[in-house]
């Protein structure tokens, strides 16, 4: 089948807007470091098939992330389309000022609610990783760009175990304090199941964080990332991180495996009358060239099963 059967559910949005994280999340994880015009032509499709929010790359350290080392290359070589928006991932002040020169309108900083991955991402506890995102949040917000931020390990931690719900909502509130609009939830390993995003989006709302103000960013390594999506749309978000055709992980948890599969979450929205804007196979097209380029079939179900059709 080329679409699901659109039988609509009551109580969610009408529509969704969806984060690809695929070009900074899916292929930092990558072995290889991809070419960076197979990066720009993943960009310019990902853009065509009707993605309008596109995080295409990051200024962090490259020797941290030499993936993705050649962002300023990538980002004057890449034809902005218009209407989408391109952020990227900034750290300190030194990815800020490399972002700035190349013109980026948007920025996410990336905290954490443990200790442990605070200390392993950014090489500080989560006071000094406050401390370092404060003048990269104040500077951009002079500089009139939108500033996103992430929390890592808001489901449980590799290294910690399991953490508090009150810790998650203390230190995301923190990122936002900074002056951030949006705030992405990330289940980093995967492991988040559908009554703990309720109840972690519900804490967020009596500490006075509505869903306007979140999103939700879910790894699939444990399998639950759409019934996760669904039960955050249930509570009313409206933006779904994802990345195209499951690309992903961590370099600094390895047991993150891929993002929510956007082909997977669009065919699942699509199901239910949500609309995203987004074509659905014109985005498998596009990860199954990019899976031919990486050498390896894509981890999404929808990409695998729109690909083997009955003849
Ligand atoms: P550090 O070593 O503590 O940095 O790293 P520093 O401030 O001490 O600086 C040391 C040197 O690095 C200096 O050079 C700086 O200029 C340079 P020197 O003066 O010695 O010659 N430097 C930089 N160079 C280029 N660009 C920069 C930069 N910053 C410093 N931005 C740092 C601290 C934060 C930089 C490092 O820990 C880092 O780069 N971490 C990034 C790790 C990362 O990218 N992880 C993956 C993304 S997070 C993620 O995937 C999770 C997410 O998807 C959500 C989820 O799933 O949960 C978002
Ligand atoms: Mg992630």
């Amino acid at each position: 089948m080329r679409a699901p059967l659109n039988v609509p559910m009551e109580g969610l949005p009408e529509r969704v807007t969806i984060y690809e994280v695929g070009p900074r999340d899916g292929l930092q994880n990558e072995s290889a470091v991809v070419p960076v015009e197979v990066k720009a032509e993943f960009l310019t499709r990902l853009a065509r098939a009707g993605l309008t929010t596109i995080e295409a790359t990051s200024f962090v350290h490259p020797k941290w992330v030499p993936q993705l080392a050649d962002a300023e290359e990538l980002l004057a070589r890449v034809e902005r389309a218009p209407g989408v928006r391109y952020p990227v991932l900034v750290p300190n002040e030194r990815g800020l000022d490399r972002a700035l020169a190349l013109g980026v309108t948007d920025i996410a900083i990336f905290g954490s609610a443990t200790e442990t991955f605070a200390r392993r991402n950014l090489n500080r506890s989560v006071d000094g990783s406050i401390e370092m995102f404060a003048p990269v949040v104040a500077r951009a917000r002079e500089s009139g760009l939108a500033v996103r931020a992430y929390l890592s390990m808001c489901f449980g931690d590799p290294w910690e175990g399991p953490v508090p719900i009150e810790q998650v909502v203390r230190n995301g509130a923190r990122l936002l304090d900074l002056g951030c609009e949006q705030l992405s939830l990330g289940d980093t390993i995967g492991v988040g199941t559908p009554g703990h995003v309720a109840e972690l989006l519900a804490a967020f709302g009596r500490a006075g964080v509505g869903p306007d103000r979140l999103a939700v960013h879910f790894h699939d390594t444990y399998g639950q990332a759409l019934a996760n999506t669904l039960a955050a749309l249930r509570a009313g978000i409206t933006v779904v991180d994802a990345s195209a055709g499951g690309i992903g992980g961590c370099p600094y948890a390895k047991s993150a495996t891929g993002n929510l599969a956007t082909e997977d979450l669009v065919w699942m929205l699509s199901g239910l009358g949500v609309e995203t804007g987004v074509d659905l196979e014109s985005l498998v097209a596009t990860s199954a060239w990019l899976a031919g380029e990486l050498g390896r079939p894509s981890p999404s179900r929808v990409v695998q099963a729109m690909s083997k059709q009955e003849e």
